[in-house]
């Protein structure tokens, strides 16, 4: 599919995701200095940089389906660049509580991954979310091609990144759980849909598997 138009919109898709996924953090410090985003501005940005980073997670996520229904490969390229967004927003809501929940104190830090089940939850998606961004660079991953995990494996691990950041939301939630719940079943269709992929690639692979058991 290489007509005009489909140029265009591929020249055009690189440019409108920058603008689009940057523009949350743009609203976030132009809110913080003119004082627009609520009573408690800290409580805001902790909300809505979670709130993006997990909405960011699910479009990168979505990205493999949807080259795949649409039969356009060239879209697996923005995954990279939406993954690293994700891990951006990740980075400003882990920042924002560590310096202003806790004041930078790390021993603060381990008491409340040791005690706070929401935070252990939050941590070690922000530890999943960091290794898939240190080993997202294509050097990186040609050189693991060698080694014993596999770059495809370790990248897999975005689903369970996807799972706890949910869990970790839901911990929070004390009154409606509404937003959370249409996140865990947008996760599960494409979950389920890996799944299903991943099926029939092996059943491909041995057309006569059941005249075995015949
Ligand atoms: C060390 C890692 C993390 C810490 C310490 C942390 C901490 C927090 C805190 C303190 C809140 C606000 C809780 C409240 O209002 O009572 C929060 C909310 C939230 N966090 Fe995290 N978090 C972490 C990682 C993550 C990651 C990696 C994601 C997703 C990619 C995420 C997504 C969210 C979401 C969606 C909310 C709820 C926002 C809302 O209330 O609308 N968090 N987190």
């Amino acid at each position: 599919m290489k007509s005009p138009g489909n140029q265009k919109i591929r020249q055009l898709i690189k440019p409108a995701l920058h603008i689009s996924l940057f523009f949350p953090a743009v609203y976030l410090v132009y809110g913080f200095f003119a004082g627009t985003i609520g009573i408690n501005p800290i409580e805001t940005i902790t909300h809505v940089t979670g709130q993006w980073g997990l909405r960011i997670l699910l479009l990168s996520l979505a990205i493999t389906p949807l080259a795949r229904i649409t039969r356009s490969g060239w879209l697996i390229q923005l995954r990279r660049l939406v993954g690293l967004y994700c891990f951006f927003y990740a980075v400003l809501h882990f920042s924002i509580y560590l310096v202003f929940d806790l004041s930078l104190d790390f021993g603060f830090l381990v008491e409340d991954i040791l005690e706070r089940p929401y935070i252990t939850v939050g941590f070690l998606t922000f530890v999943i979310l960091t290794l898939l961004a240190i080993t997202s660079p294509i050097r990186i991953r040609q050189r693991m091609a060698h080694t014993m995990i596999t770059w495809n494996r370790l990248h897999q691990m975005v689903y369970a990144a996807g799972i706890l950041s949910i869990v970790h939301f839901l911990w929070i939630t004390r009154v409606d759980d509404t937003e959370p719940l249409i996140y865990a079943l947008i996760l599960a269709l494409l979950l389920g849909y890996r799944i299903r992929t991943a099926y029939q690639k092996i059943h491909r692979r041995q057309p006569n598997s059941t005249a075995l058991y015949q």
